[in-house]
């Protein structure tokens, strides 16, 4: 059987759905850790929310049950809210730290987000873009997806060939958001973002999506027409996509039967 990895060509988007959202977020740190695995001087595209808290629990505790070394792992996050300092209690910097830098053996010198409080943030989203270029691309770009179908923070119109920039969040993203700030006034209008034309360039993506809340993007996504109104689907026209479900957000997909024929239990074919 083929490995799910990295440098698989595959011309398709690969959906495993598995019965829990436990078992999803197992299946999608089995896939970063074979990543690892097979390229330890792998650069990881990386990204924040909730759905990736358990996620990056589960990437902790099996790199350190497995022996599987981060020291020579670059990291991309997706973005940044403008405006915060990466020691602001809501920022992704923060949050990476937390979550995952500070409990793995990852050299923080190979770490990188946009800075949010950079004076110029026009010209720290084009340098951003350019540091990716200069690390020679990313391997595997791990994706959530939101509620209205936006990737990073690319919203609903961003351009498919978009690069990293800045990007005015909706009511609906700042409202899911909203919790982890003081209140809506308090959340960020703006942020720096990655484009779908970084996400396109990156050699494989693995998006992963729990919970009912997110059924209805994830269906758009993979069946839907491509358009920028959902910008997830740009990830149609990447050739090595591969995206984790547990049940709840598989509910809206027309083709469930299929994906679980080829993928039974969320388990690579013969064919990858
Ligand atoms: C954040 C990011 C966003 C989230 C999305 C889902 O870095 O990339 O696109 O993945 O908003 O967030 P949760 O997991 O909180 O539902």
């Amino acid at each position: 059987m083929r490995t799910l990895g990295i440098g698989v060509e595959r011309n398709e988007v690969k959906v495993l759905i598995l019965d829990t959202a436990e078992a999803a977020i197992d299946r999608s740190a089995g896939i970063l850790l074979d990543a690892v695995r097979q390229k330890p001087t792998a650069v990881l595209g990386l990204a924040t929310g909730a759905t990736m808290l358990p996620l990056y629990d589960k990437l902790i505790a099996r790199h350190l049950a497995e022996g599987i070394s981060f020291a020579q792992v670059t990291t991309f996050n997706l973005d940044e809210y403008i405006g915060l300092a990466p020691d602001h209690v809501c920022a992704y910097h923060h949050y990476m730290r937390k979550a995952l830098f500070d409990r793995i053996d990852i050299d923080m010198r190979c770490t990188h987000l946009p800075r949010g409080d950079a004076p110029d943030p026009v010209a720290e989203a084009e340098a951003y873009e350019q540091r990716i270029a200069a690390a020679g691309g990313i391997d595997l770009q791990l994706l959530g997806i939101g509620r209205n179908g936006h990737i990073g923070f690319n919203e609903p119109t961003s351009s498919l060939a978009s690069r990293t920039r800045i990007k005015t969040l909706t009511d609906d993203t700042r409202r899911a958001n909203a919790p982890y700030f003081d209140s809506l006034d308090d959340t960020p209008r703006f942020a720096i973002t990655i484009g779908l034309g970084t996400i396109l360039a990156s050699k494989a993506c693995l998006m992963v999506a729990t919970g009912a809340a997110k059924a209805q993007a994830v269906a758009m996504m993979v069946e839907g027409s491509i358009s920028s109104a959902c910008p997830a689907t740009a990830l149609q026209m990447h050739p090595q996509v591969t995206v984790v479900l547990d049940r709840a957000a598989a509910t809206d997909l027309t083709l469930v039967n299929y994906y679980e024929h080829v993928h039974p239990k969320g388990a690579g074919s013969e064919y990858g």
